[in-house]
């Protein structure tokens, strides 16, 4: 397999994984970033993300000579046959994307770039992105190519080394097909399109999955509802292959980097077409809703009203970023249920498996942050438990029942089986399920 000279700007989550999977699939990757330090810390081997492989998969290929480090984008490009763009498109004013770092790391490389080098973006962006800086690049000699990336936080390596699919768009099919050869190694189903399509693919891709949770969700209020059990209708629709079995758990709601901004950026590029996309608008209703309906559990739990006050109620919180197995706090839901919880009154200690920065400041008045599950459940009237840890599973609940003030675990993701909880005396309220009493 002929290996190739990669340019990855960004070592970020997409960057650095995308790097450190190109070095491994043998080819020779220049990783950039525009944060000094961090590259300074990468070039010790020290990497900030918590992300299962990851540091082994680098640590590999540099030792390997197919990675290395460099700050700034122009540094990195000189010599390469492909040029990654992985930086972040946060939420800008509006609900838009907002494409400065794109278009500022275009505009750093375009005169830069040798003869023939593909611009591959691999960054969530509009529909009309590619056009936007194949225009800014201005050169007939170099492509533009839409490359979306579908890992997820905490799986990426695996994602990206197993992908479910790659989608390679671009006008130019020569350059499309060019960068679809940098993956053939995986063996993974390709679909070739063209540009605007590859971004919509992303787009499209994510809002499905959040509006699937959001149906989810809504099921799972109608099941508490009209005494149905959320587990056993996921299980009996999941087995339906035009359905399938995967995100389908319901839960506080959906987060992370990812798939809020996603939303909110598709909604307002509809409405500038003129489309009212009321599904997708739907979609955000429903997850916004979320908190209040753990707000209204909480209380239940409590023997406090709907909407009642939580002042002087202390609470243990396990479990604060956006989902398991990551150190990400963006738009987490439990950080959303923490702030309505405070807002209300309660007194809140938390725990999280991952090292979630300890620094006080960091979370200020909103909880005190503890290091082990059993300080958070301590003299508490209730453990609420919000992100999916493994080892939540396996606590030892006999004696968390033994410090608990009450005998209550509210579990917004049906983590837990409730039978073990029964067994110590403690009552379990879970989602789209009666409490286990
Ligand atoms: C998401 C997509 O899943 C990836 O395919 C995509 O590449 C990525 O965004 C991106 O655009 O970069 P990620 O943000 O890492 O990945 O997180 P997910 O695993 O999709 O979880 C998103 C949210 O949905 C989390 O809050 C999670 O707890 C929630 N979720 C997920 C549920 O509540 N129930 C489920 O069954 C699955």
């Amino acid at each position: 397999m002929h290996s190739y000279r990669v340019a990855v700007i960004g070592a970020g989550y997409v960057g650095l994984t995308a790097a450190a999977c190109f070095a491994s699939l043998g080819h020779h990757v220049v990783c950039a970033d525009v944060d000094e330090s961090k590259i300074a810390r990468l070039r010790r081997g020290l990497i900030d993300i918590v992300e299962p492989e990851l540091a082994e998969l680098v640590a590999e290929s540099v030792a390997a000579g197919r990675l290395t480090f460099v700050y700034g984008a122009p540094a990195a490009v000189v010599d390469a046959e492909a040029v990654f763009l992985c930086v972040p498109t946060p939420m800008g004013e509006g609900g838009m994307a907002d494409l400065a770092a794109v278009e500022s790391v275009t505009d750093q490389v375009r005169d830069l770039l040798p003869a023939g080098t593909v611009l591959v973006n691999k960054s969530t962006v509009p529909v009309g992105t590619a056009a936007r800086l194949a225009a800014l690049v201005g050169r007939p000699d170099v492509a533009v190519v839409s490359n979306p990336e579908f890992l997820r936080e905490g799986s990426a390596v695996r994602d990206f080394l197993n992908p479910d699919r790659i989608v390679v768009g671009s006008d130019d099919r020569v350059a499309a097909e060019r960068i679809t050869a940098l993956y053939a190694r995986l063996g993974a189903p390709t679909v070739l399109t063209d540009a605007a399509s590859a971004e919509m693919v992303k787009y499209a891709a994510n809002c499905f999955l959040a509006m699937k949770l959001s149906y989810i969700n809504a099921i799972a209020e109608l099941c508490e509802r009209l005494g149905a059990d959320i587990g056993d209708v996921t299980a009996g629709m999941g087995y339906d292959r035009r359905i399938g079995p995967s995100f389908l758990r319901p839960g506080p709601g959906w987060g992370g980097s990812c798939l809020p901004k996603d939303v909110h950026a598709l909604l307002r590029v509809a409405d500038a077409t003129g489309f009212d996309f009321d599904l997708l608008d739907a979609t955000l209703k429903v997850n916004d809703r979320q908190v209040e309906r753990v707000l209204d559990k909480v209380c239940a739990a409590c023997g406090i009203a709907p909407g009642g006050s939580l002042d002087g109620v202390r609470l243990g919180l396990l479990g604060l970023t956006f989902k398991a197995n990551t150190n990400d706090l963006r738009d987490s839901p439990a950080l959303a249920v923490a702030r309505a919880l405070r807002e209300r009154g309660a007194e809140l200690v938390a725990y999280d498996p991952s090292q979630v920065n300890t620094d006080p400041a960091v979370f200020g008045e909103l909880l005190t942050l503890v290091g082990d599950p059993y300080q958070a459940a301590k003299d508490v009237t209730a453990v609420v438990l919000l992100t999916e840890w493994q080892e939540f599973r396996t606590l030892d609940w006999g004696q968390i029942a033994d410090s608990l003030a009450e005998p209550v675990v509210v579990d917004t993701r049906n983590h837990v089986d409730p039978d073990v909880l029964s067994r110590v005396g403690i009552n379990w309220y879970g989602v789209g399920t009666a409490p286990r009493l």
